[in-house]
């Protein structure tokens, strides 16, 4: 039986892996690295960096691989992303059965943790139930972009024994500020921060955490938004891509 491990490799800093992260890699016979595009490029460099740093084993292969493109057109978002997922699967499909030869173990390089807005546990779950590769897997959990950008601007993540909404631009109006007085808000292409109005709302926002690149900045919305949305754009023109976190928030500790 094959062996596949998902492991979380942190979201930029080589620092943040674990050392049960560590010692899984240095189990795996085939390091399993994404690579095209311009972000997946350094995101491709970051887990090189990661596995010439920790993994100390001399027999260990690397296999860099394409990750298949999300299409859109003529499609809704669940039929595109579900296709999408049903190609990523045929790709990991072949790396198991063309790459790991029997009772050998692959490991994913999983960007912050693998179970935050993250598909390869789904994935590879679909790879098993085409049942054409039979294998086992585990996950090692990584610090999430999350715990990053709380880290970064040393705040904690909810208020006094209050909830938080974790999601994402495109979902971000029908949550903040009614429905939660704290979100998270990832995966954001449109800036949906700039459409929230509220007078008390505060954000902090970073991209590229945990890399050479980190950028914070926080503050009353109302005051600092049009600052992010510009630092943003320059950032995005000058390095080709960018990923970025924020959390938005009202009220105060202690208050009901
Ligand atoms: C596909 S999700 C993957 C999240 C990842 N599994 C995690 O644990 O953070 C990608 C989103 O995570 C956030 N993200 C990941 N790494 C980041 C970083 N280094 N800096 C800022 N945001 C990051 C961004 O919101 C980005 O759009």
């Amino acid at each position: 039986m094959k062996n596949v491990l998902i492991v979380g490799i942190g979201t930029g800093n080589p620092e943040h892996i674990t050392i049960q992260a560590v010692n899984a890699l240095n189990r795996a016979d085939v390091l399993f690295v994404p690579t095209k595009g311009e972000a997946k490029a350094q995101l491709a460099d970051i887990r090189r960096d990661i596995v010439s740093r920790y993994v100390t084993r001399p027999q260990s292969r690397v296999v860099e691989f394409a990750v298949p493109v999300r299409q859109t057109a003529e499609r809704s978002y669940h039929q595109s992303v579900d296709q999408w997922h049903a190609a990523i699967a045929e790709a990991y499909q072949r790396l198991l059965l063309e790459e790991l030869k029997d009772a050998e173990t692959g490991a994913f390089l999983v960007w912050g943790d693998p179970m935050l807005y993250d598909s390869t546990i789904r994935i590879i779950e679909r790879v098993r139930a085409l049942e054409t590769v039979p294998f086992d897997y585990s996950v090692i959990p990584g610090i999430t972009s999350i715990q990053a950008l709380a880290a970064s601007h040393r705040i904690p993540l909810n208020l006094v024994g209050k909830p938080v909404e974790i999601t994402t631009g495109r979902r971000l109006a029908e949550s903040f500020p009614e429905k939660t007085g704290t979100a998270v808000v990832m995966l954001d292409g449109e800036q949906a921060f700039m459409k929230i109005e509220d007078p008390d709302a505060r954000i902090y926002w970073g991209a590229y955490l945990g890399t050479a690149q980190e950028i914070v900045m926080s503050g009353r919305l109302a005051d600092v938004k049009d600052e992010i949305l510009k630092t943003r754009a320059e950032a995005r023109a000058r390095h080709g891509w960018i990923m970025d976190i924020y959390l938005l928030q009202k009220g105060r500790d202690f208050e009901e």
